[in-house]
């Protein structure tokens, strides 16, 4: 059972255990937070598995979570469903508090009242606050965050680790570091900036710059999700890992890449750097690589071409003048 399963993440994690030949449930709100278009374009493509089911359910509804649950036996819950965003955590922030916090009891509790013993969780490099330099790794200091965004994902690891202490139940979280990729997300800076460079309009680079990003490709974190299920057997009650690329990427490099993908050039407009913002990210790996072979493969010049392809595709846009 995956929640979220209309997003991002969710979308390609389903798409690639429907194809391995798992059974799977999905479910998700379809909330307007961006294009309810692209939700329901990633979940007809899940329509095509015969293997695949979906039902349109907000976790805040606990009664509807739970007669779900109770009608369905689930061996494991894949728990992605959540208000993502760091800087709408500013602007709405009982958004996060009904579906990351609230919304995240509703479902673990769904899971304990019905016997289903795996829970697998997103949590977000966020939790890591304003580090600068060095690599962060799963047992470093977490107890700063920067968002309303990044507390909540602490808070889900804390509310996991008492589930699984008390109720023995298996709960792994994991930190997913900038995940970037066809089928991404409009809100995030890569999707909106290919969208504006192709468009000749100019776009917002915050700290002037001065910031550096684990980004990782989506299919290195669906290749790592699917190594994690096949290990679960060999794995302890409760484990955090991160999910990064361990190659961070200053903002410049990253925009020149994208230009280079697109063939055209950015015009950028330098801003101050914006509250709840981290300047550095980049994830250990090494515990996600001994305990389940997690091996992230593709570069930010690979992936970003792969997301061009996929955008222009998707949106039927032609570039007519490519002028690098
Ligand atoms: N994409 C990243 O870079 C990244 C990084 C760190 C953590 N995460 C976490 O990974 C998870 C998946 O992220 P994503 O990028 O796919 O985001 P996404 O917004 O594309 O997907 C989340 C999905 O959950 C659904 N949803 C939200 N609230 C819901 C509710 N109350 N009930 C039911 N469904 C609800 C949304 O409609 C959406 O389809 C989230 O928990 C996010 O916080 C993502």
């Amino acid at each position: 059972m995956i929640t979220g399963v209309a997003g991002f993440i969710g979308f390609h994690v389903a798409k690639r255990l429907l194809a391995s030949g798992l059974e799977v449930f999905g479910i998700d709100s379809m909330n307007g937070y961006y294009s309810t278009q692209i939700k329901q374009d990633r979940l007809e493509l899940l329509k095509r598995f015969a293997n695949f089911s979906f039902s349109s359910i907000n976790i805040c509804q606990r009664n509807d979570l739970e007669s779900l649950f109770a009608a369905n036996p689930f061996d494991l819950v894949i728990h992605l469903a959540a208000q993502a965003g760091v800087r709408y955590s500013l602007d709405a922030p009982h958004k996060y508090a009904e579906s990351n916090l609230m919304g995240f009891v509703n479902v673990i509790e769904a899971c304990r009242q019905q016997g289903v013993t795996r829970f697998l969780f997103a949590s977000s490099s966020s939790v890591y606050g304003n580090q600068e330099g060095g690599v962060f790794s799963e047992d470093g200091f977490t107890d700063a965050p920067e968002s309303l965004y990044a507390a909540t994902k602490k808070a889900n690891e804390l509310i996991a680790h008492s589930y699984s202490k008390q109720f023995g139940m298996q709960t792994i979280g994991l930190r997913f570091f900038s995940v970037y990729g066809p089928w991404g997300r409009p809100d995030m800076a890569y999707f909106s900036f290919t969208k504006k460079i192709l468009k000749g309009e100019t776009i917002p680079v915050f700290n002037k710059g001065e910031m550096v990003r684990d980004f990782t490709y989506i299919d290195d974190i669906v290749a790592g999700v699917h190594q994690l299920i096949d290990r679960l057997d060999h794995l302890s009650s409760y484990r955090i890992y991160n999910l990064g690329n361990n190659h961070p990427v200053k903002i410049m490099d990253f925009i020149r890449a994208l230009e280079a993908a697109i063939g055209q050039k950015a015009k950028i407009e330098y801003l101050p750097m914006q509250a709840g913002d981290v300047i550095f990210t980049c994830a250990a790996i090494s515990a996600a690589q001994r305990d389940f072979g997690y091996n992230p493969k593709c570069s930010i010049e690979t992936g970003l071409k792969y997301f061009v392809t996929w955008h222009l595709k998707y949106f039927k846009t032609e570039i007519l003048l490519p002028n690098i």
